[in-house]
């Protein structure tokens, strides 16, 4: 095993700074994507449509076979495409972890089966002394094991709100809030994997590859799903997890063994891992230069940095137009989290935000996590209402009246008008 220095001193904002530039320069490595080609993928990639399930081709195939092996009882989760969504109102009195039954699935193609015992990852690259080194299953578990309580979420949950709240028109997954769960992962760390396999002072960046199928769509092969991260971040407190809440990994959510990237995109969080690219030189995808960037009027010509942390979030557990009693005692409940910090305040209002009151949080704040929430309610007048959460991170970001547009719909951090019907 060699010494890597711990974070590199490349700060994330520079990294997002250099590669921002990188890519408008056209300069990019290892994916032989020229400029040319990348203004063409995200041409094909603006026609990339997903409106909902029944939509497009890919999603029509998927809404009558999705490829997620789980059970998808109604009750628990709402079939988008070749995805699943949480419904909120499930995870009313769960716990602080959602249970993996209802966890939400975000596949680009289908959940493939593969045996552990057979299974290997490869890491090799630019960026390491010698040559590619093989890790088997049991050589992962042999190494220290490290437990972490985590949200994983998808950079555009929340998707289908610029329309409904904003009547903006959006392409991708019209998620409503459900593309988030928190789960104990269990797992190596990447950043011991990464020295067992001789990384060099050298490497820049490290990009983990699925071994589910490539993702094609309007004619366009953009290959098996892979995202580079920074050194920094894959040394830092990225796991290559085999467990999930206890038991290990179903098979939607990557058995056997899956990244986990806190903080950040859900993206990152590779699932079915087979290789890491080690690379001294930065590295491009499809999904850190078509998708999860942002494209825009408020954002650069030729879009923002590939997106890394998420932004603050919430959400009643409670489903679209519940119906509440007047003249009755209610307790509402939710949640809020936040890529940028732990929450340390969230705001409520019953009267459309009109006014706000505190809510209660019943978790400490703490990064990469979330807090649950309550406050009561008596409604006095029967008739529609909305509900309304409004949280803040310890970093200080509190959810804005209005999100960023941006083509593809990421990042919808606004505070969610929630309709209930008074009775
Ligand atoms: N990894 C692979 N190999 N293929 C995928 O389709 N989807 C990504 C990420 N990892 C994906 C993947 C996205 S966009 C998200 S949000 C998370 O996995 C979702 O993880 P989950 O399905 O376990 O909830």
């Amino acid at each position: 095993m060699g010494t890597v220095q711990r974070g590199t001193g490349v700060s994330e904002h520079a990294y997002d700074r250099d590669r921002l530039r990188q890519f408008l320069s056209g300069e990019a490595a290892g994916e032989g994507l020229s400029r040319r080609g990348v203004l063409r993928l995200l041409s094909a990639a603006a026609g990339l449509t997903v409106a909902g399930p029944g939509t497009g081709t890919a999603a029509a195939a998927a809404a009558e076979k999705p490829g997620i092996i789980k059970p998808l009882p109604a009750a628990l989760l709402t079939v988008r495409g070749t995805n699943a969504e949480t419904n909120w109102a499930a995870l009313r009195g769960t716990g602080y972890h959602t249970p993996v039954d209802r966890f939400f699935v975000r596949n680009h193609t289908a959940t493939p089966v593969l045996d552990p015992a057979h299974w290997r990852l490869t890491v090799w690259g630019s960026g390491l002394r010698g040559g590619s080194v093989e890790f088997s299953y049991d050589d992962l578990r042999s190494l220290p094991a490290v437990t972490s309580s985590v949200c994983l979420e998808c950079a555009g949950n929340g998707r289908s709100y610029f329309a409904t709240q904003q009547g903006e028109h959006v392409t991708g997954t019209p998620w409503t809030m459900g593309a988030v769960g928190a789960a104990r992962w269990r797992g190596a760390r990447l950043s011991d994997v990464l020295r067992a396999a001789g990384m060099s002072r050298r490497a820049v960046d490290v990009m983990p590859r699925g071994l589910d199928p490539a993702f094609t769509d309007g004619g366009t092969d953009y290959g098996r799903v892979r995202r580079p991260m920074p050194v920094a971040k894959a040394l830092d407190d990225v796991l290559l997890a085999y467990e999930m809440n206890g038991l290990p990994l179903l098979p939607d959510h990557g058995r056997p063994v899956r990244l986990v990237a806190p903080s950040w995109v859900g993206v990152a969080s590779v699932k079915w891992v087979g290789d890491i690219e080690v690379s001294d030189r930065p590295l491009f995808s499809p999904w850190n230069t078509v998708f999860y960037r942002l494209f825009g009027p408020a954002f650069p010509r030729g879009g923002s940095a590939p997106l890394a942390r998420q932004p603050v979030r919430s959400a009643f557990e409670l489903a679209p137009g519940a119906v509440l009693p007047a003249g009755r005692g209610h307790r509402l409940t939710g949640r809020s989290w936040s890529g940028r910090g732990g929450i340390r305040r969230v705001e409520v209002s019953t009267d459309g935000g009109a006014s706000w009151r505190d809510a209660r949080l019943h978790d400490a704040p703490r990064p990469a996590g979330w807090v649950r929430w309550s406050t009561r309610w008596q409604p006095q007048e029967p008739g529609p209402a909305h509900l309304l959460a409004r949280a803040t991170d310890t970093a200080g970001h509190t959810q804005p009246a209005v999100s960023a547009f941006n083509e593809q719909g990421f990042f919808f951090d606004a505070v969610v008008r929630h309709p209930v019907r008074v009775v």
